[in-house]
């Protein structure tokens, strides 16, 4: 896969995309966006890949957030497309993946970086770094599902808190706010997102997947978590995994998954 704002890395089951604009801290440009919707998809699409790691290029930065270029003369109706797209193709889409995806953050994850973050399914932090969603600073307010996620994630008031004084926290803080998994150097990093997939890729990824869809419904309006883990579970008895995990189980082996 080539593209010309993102990198994207194979390496058995195990998927890397790195966000590769350094010179602008990683920004999100509408062609970077639609780069990596167009990556997620086909790495999703991918039977053999069963993590998918994101990350920014450079020491410096994850993603200093959305372009500001491409978007400080927009109009109303500009503003809203341009949240509903980028929500559509990126956000919301990496969110209800059913392929898990770590988010590693590098650096500063800023305003849609953060969003970027957060829509992973989680995220681990090196020790450099910053994350924030300033927007209000720019007299404008998070559009890529900041207001939604970050509540979600770390509380109502905490969020209100760093929004409204637009307001960077360093790893430790994210770490105890529940922000981020783990706080590890930059060196460490790869590694540990390494050591976690390792864990993942040994149990089923059509149950993962369901899980994945399970968690995400009992965020969502409208729709009744418990009512989505019931039928997911359901589901899950009539995959060739279950009957590989249970049998496995009782014949005191490790299980081989199919994947189906
Ligand atoms: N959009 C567009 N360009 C951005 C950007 C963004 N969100 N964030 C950084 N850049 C660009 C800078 O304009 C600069 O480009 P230039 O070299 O052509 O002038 C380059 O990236 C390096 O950034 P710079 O500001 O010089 O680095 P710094 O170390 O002094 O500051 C930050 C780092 C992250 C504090 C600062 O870049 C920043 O505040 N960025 C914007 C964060 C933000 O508000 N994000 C939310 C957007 S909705």
């Amino acid at each position: 896969m080539t593209f010309e704002n993102i990198l994207v890395e194979q390496d058995d089951n195990l998927a890397t995309i790195t966000i590769n604009r350094p010179k602008k801290l990683n920004a999100l440009n509408k062609a970077t966006i639609e780069e990596l919707h167009e990556a997620f998809k086909i790495l999703n699409d991918t039977i053999d890949i069963k993590v998918i790691l994101l990350t920014g290029s450079g020491e410096k930065a994850f993603v200093a957030g959305a372009d500001i270029s491409e978007f400080a003369h927009f109009s109303t109706e500009e503003g809203g497309r341009l949240a509903a797209k980028g929500q559509e193709l990126l956000f919301d889409f990496v969110e209800n993946l059913s392929t898990p995806v770590i988010a590693l953050v590098n650096g500063f994850a800023l305003g849609g970086g953060l969003e970027l973050a957060m829509a992973c399914h989680f995220r681990i932090a090196s020790d450099n770094a910053k994350m924030g969603l300033p927007e209000t600073s720019l007299g404008v307010i998070p559009g890529y599902g900041g207001t939604q996620r970050l509540p979600q994630l770390i509380g109502k008031g905490k969020a209100m808190e760093l929004i409204m004084t637009a307001g960077m926290i360093n790893a430790e803080d994210a770490l105890k706010l529940g922000l981020v998994n783990y706080v590890v150097t930059q060196d460490e990093l790869l590694p540990l997102a390494e050591k976690l997939a390792s864990k993942i890729v040994k149990n089923s990824t059509v149950a993962i997947s369901k899980a994945i869809r399970a968690i995400n419904n009992g965020f969502k309006d409208g729709v009744n978590g418990y009512s989505s883990e019931i039928e997911e579970f359901g589901n899950c008895f009539g995959t060739e995994d279950f009957k590989e995990g249970t049998t496995a189980f009782l014949e005191k082996r490790k299980a081989n998954f199919p994947n189906k």
